[in-house]
């Protein structure tokens, strides 16, 4: 159990967490898109196109793909590099299924009819939020990140949307790799901050066994194993 801070890299309290024992556990960032405001949607747009003329379907998906939008999330789940602020948690069928009822816009990229590739992102005041892109293992490094990325940006612009942000870990060269490929530039660097706290039984109370409280103090190893029940 820990005590977690999320931080901009350039915030002073990183100072004040490292010095009071809290500890580096991972490393992210947040990319924007500014489009004009007549923008010149040819260079996004190859992205499409490249896919298309390699015979794969890129298209916005309709809710009738939930099932498929889950398969290829469960297939890639574990390649997401993790940091606390930029997890991407396990899918789950049934919110899956309410992406579309929420507001989300998928977009697939379909190989013989198997989804390979999707993004999924959400108009949210006027800005693209790009929530997460994959595409799947075999798939990889053949322009379909890009091609579903592209797909997503080029129907905002078009619906009117100029601004786009999107996130994540330091560790992600991939993702990185693709934002940068269409057109993001990174304007935040964040760090996650985590101190282990202390797990102490108050002596004497009528705890139910195994149940303690966390006090918010940096814990040594050896005050952690003093802690723990023998
Ligand atoms: C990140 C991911 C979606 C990229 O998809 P992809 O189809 O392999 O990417 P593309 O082939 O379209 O490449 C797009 C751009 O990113 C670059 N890129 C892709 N993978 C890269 C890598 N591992 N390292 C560096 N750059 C990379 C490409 O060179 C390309 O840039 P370019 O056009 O300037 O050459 C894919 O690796 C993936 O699904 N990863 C697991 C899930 C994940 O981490 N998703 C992102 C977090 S939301």
């Amino acid at each position: 159990m820990g005590d977690l801070q999320i931080v901009r890299a350039e915030d002073p309290r990183v100072a004040d967490l490292e010095a009071s024992g809290y500890r580096l556990v991972g490393e992210s960032w947040g990319a924007r898109l500014h489009l004009a405001e007549a923008p010149d949607l040819t260079r996004i747009q190859q992205a499409v196109a490249g896919a298309e003329v390699s015979g794969i379907t890129i298209l916005e998906l309709s809710a009738e793909y939930a099932d498929a939008v889950c398969d290829l999330e469960l297939a890639n789940n574990a390649d997401y590099p993790f940091t606390p602020a930029t997890f991407q948690a396990p899918p789950e069928r049934e919110s899956i299924r309410g992406f579309w009822a929420s507001g989300k816009r998928i977009f697939g990229a379909l190989d013989g009819g198997v989804l390979v590739a999707v993004v999924v992102g959400q108009v949210v005041d006027g800005t693209g939020n790009n929530d997460f892109a994959s595409v799947l293992s075999t798939h990889r490094g053949r322009g379909l990140g890009a091609a579903v990325a592209a797909a997503s940006i080029v129907t905002f612009a078009k619906e009117g949307v100029r601004e786009f942000t999107a996130g994540g870990a330091a560790a992600n060269a991939g993702r990185l790799g693709l934002v940068r490929s269409m057109g993001f530039n990174v304007e935040e660097q964040w760090r996650s901050y985590e101190r282990q706290l202390l797990l102490t039984c108050a002596p004497g109370t009528n705890l139910m066994p195994g149940i303690c409280f966390a006090r918010s103090v940096p814990a040594t190893t050896s005050q952690l194993k003093s802690a723990m029940p023998t």
